[in-house]
């Protein structure tokens, strides 16, 4: 059988590689990548020079893609069942770089895919949510689910299983979150790991938010980079462990004092009440 055609990478596309391992290997010592936890895509058609025709001789993988904005489109995605830890040792095993095909019926793998991977188990809701950025956030590129650990705890405990409850408290644990993440995160409720209905509910918390936390499950992060989606996750996940660090040591936790949650409102804007 004659060696399948691998695209070249330029330098911009050899970067990206390099930070997505690099980022495997924060996740992975962070504790939030327990075996293939996590996935991350990134839409790089900026970054490719040539379009449509040109992907002909690349090998297609059949499978139907339901968001027609993606079509025509470049993504870098991990491969399911990857190890993020091992991502920057063997990337072209642990991601594939694809051009989803005009027709929806399919995606060409230009790169990486190798070992018979196949896109993440959430591809689906990747796809969904890029289709939602490029038309509403343009300049997010990348999206990075991981399984941080204090966050997980808390939608473990029904008080924070809630919006305003849970943005309420880790404001108050990190007075920076409200500097850097003025509009809060969203709060999906559970649903099944890589289903459709997982994807709504995401875009849902989407549409006014850069992070989303899945109930009992994960968080999902955008950014224009992915090392910018990390900075909101892992900013976020301080502000969880601040708060359990604090229960676990046997203390009552004080929180931010109203007046100075009233002044980070006057200064960064009002969206817990
Ligand atoms: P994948 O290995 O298929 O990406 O699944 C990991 C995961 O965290 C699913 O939510
Ligand atoms: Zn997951």
């Amino acid at each position: 059988m004659s060696a399948m055609k691998k695209m070249s990478l330029n330098k911009g596309l050899q970067k990206l590689v390099q930070n997505i391992g690099e980022l495997g290997h924060y996740l992975w010592e962070r504790g939030w990548a327990e075996k293939n936890a996590g996935n991350i895509s990134v839409e790089v058609t900026d970054l490719i020079e040539k379009r449509g025709q040109a992907f002909d001789d690349y090998p297609k993988v059949k499978r139907e893609i339901s968001e027609p904005i993606c079509g025509g489109r470049c993504f870098f995605v991990t491969a399911s069942g990857s190890r993020m830890r091992e991502i920057a040792d063997r990337p072209e095993e642990k991601m594939i770089m694809m051009y989803i095909c005009d027709e929806l019926d399919g995606y060409r793998v230009l790169w990486g895919g190798e070992a018979g991977a196949r896109p993440t188990t959430e591809f689906a809701s990747h796809l969904k949510l890029h289709s939602f950025l490029f038309e509403n956030n343009p300049s997010q590129k990348a999206i990075v689910h991981t399984h941080p650990s204090h966050l997980i705890a808390l939608t473990h405990i029904e008080l924070y299983c809630e919006e305003k409850a849970i943005n309420r408290l880790l404001w108050s644990m990190h007075p920076e979150l409200k500097m850097f993440l003025p509009e809060g995160i969203g709060l999906a409720p559970y649903r099944c790991p890589g289903t459709d209905e997982l994807a709504e509910v995401t875009l849902t918390a989407l549409q006014e938010h850069r992070i989303v936390l899945w109930e009992k499950h994960g968080c999902l992060a955008t950014g224009v980079d992915v090392m910018e989606a990390f900075d909101l996750i892992d900013m976020i996940n301080k502000a969880a462990q601040i708060f359990l660090l604090c229960r676990c040591a046997g203390y009552e936790v004080q929180g931010l004092s109203e007046s100075q949650i009233k002044e980070l409102k006057n200064r960064f804007g009002d969206f817990t009440q």
